[in-house]
């Protein structure tokens, strides 16, 4: 071998003890790749400008097709006043270099930034105006949602919660815009338990060990007047994540909806508090 093949087989081998060792933790889905490359792009300007074109970052997020881009914005179309706002919303594309797919009408933009705007098309079918209200959302990504919502309206403050590293990457994200909303930022140890307005949790909470769950469900969920969760199926059994009858038997007043349109046929968005 040479000296350099020596050296790269060594990385590769510190690096997989390096993994094992540090994954002993609390269990989640996101292992210590994802994190880890979150707070690289925090902390890097060169990393910042591109990560969400990044595989490591796709696995997670930025992943929605063109042709789901499409139904989301049918979706959209349905509410003319938000679709007449498209061009406030596009400029979540400005920062993290995301793919972008062009549609007939409204030019080029991130399918995921449409995913966010059709969650926002249904917080106001829903709930009505944002302005004033103190909203929490559990796993922010790199705080797309908190961002299209402040294009809209006024909401008076926006707990953002995640793993440390993700927390950096949003912060460095929402601070490139400026917000109508205070932001704050916590992990779970960090967070108080208070009430909200309005609860947001979209492929996030349900992803999560039952453990990690019950927290957000004491501090969070059960003190929260309104809430839309985006439900899927990805967490393995012995997650025992909350299964769809528990969450309408633990959260007064909830009920399941279709999520629309369908990423898989076990989706569903529970809401409460219309
Ligand atoms: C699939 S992503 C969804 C992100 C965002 N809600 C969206 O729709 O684009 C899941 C999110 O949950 C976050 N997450 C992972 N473990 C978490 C934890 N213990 N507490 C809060 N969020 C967590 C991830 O970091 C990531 O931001």
């Amino acid at each position: 071998m040479k000296p350099r093949e020596i050296i790269a087989f060594s990385k590769i081998l510190w690096n997989r003890l390096r993994i094992r060792t540090l994954g002993r933790g609390l269990r989640t889905q996101y292992g210590i790749v994802f994190p880890d490359f979150c707070l690289r792009a925090a902390l890097s300007c060169r990393k910042f400008q591109k990560f969400r074109s990044s595989p490591v970052y796709q696995r997670v997020l930025e992943h929605v097709t063109k042709e789901h881009g499409e139904e989301y914005l049918k979706e959209i179309a349905k509410n003319s006043e938000l679709l007449g706002q498209m061009e406030a919303f596009k400029r979540n594309d400005l920062y993290g270099g995301p793919p972008l797919s062009y549609y007939s009408g409204i030019g080029w933009v991130s399918p995921t930034t449409l995913r966010y705007v059709k969650v926002l098309a249904d917080l106001t079918n829903f709930f009505g105006t944002l302005d004033g209200l103190k909203i929490c959302e559990i796993g922010v990504g790199y705080g797309g949602q908190c961002r299209v919502i402040n294009a809209r309206f006024n909401p008076s403050s926006y707990l953002l919660i995640d793993l440390k590293p993700v927390l950096m990457l949003a912060q460095r994200y929402l601070d490139s815009y400026v917000l109508s909303s205070t932001t704050r930022y916590r992990t779970m140890n960090e967070l108080e338990s208070s009430k909200s307005d309005l609860v947001i949790s979209n492929y996030a909470f349900s992803e999560l060990p039952r453990e990690i769950q019950e927290v957000y469900m004491r501090k969070v969920l059960l003190k929260s007047a309104r809430g839309y969760l985006t439900v899927n199926d990805l967490a393995p059994p012995d997650f025992r994540s909350y299964k769809r009858e528990e969450l309408l038997e633990t959260i007064p007043g909830s009920r399941a909806i279709a999520e629309i349109p369908s990423m898989d046929s076990r989706n569903y968005v529970l809401i409460w508090g219309e």
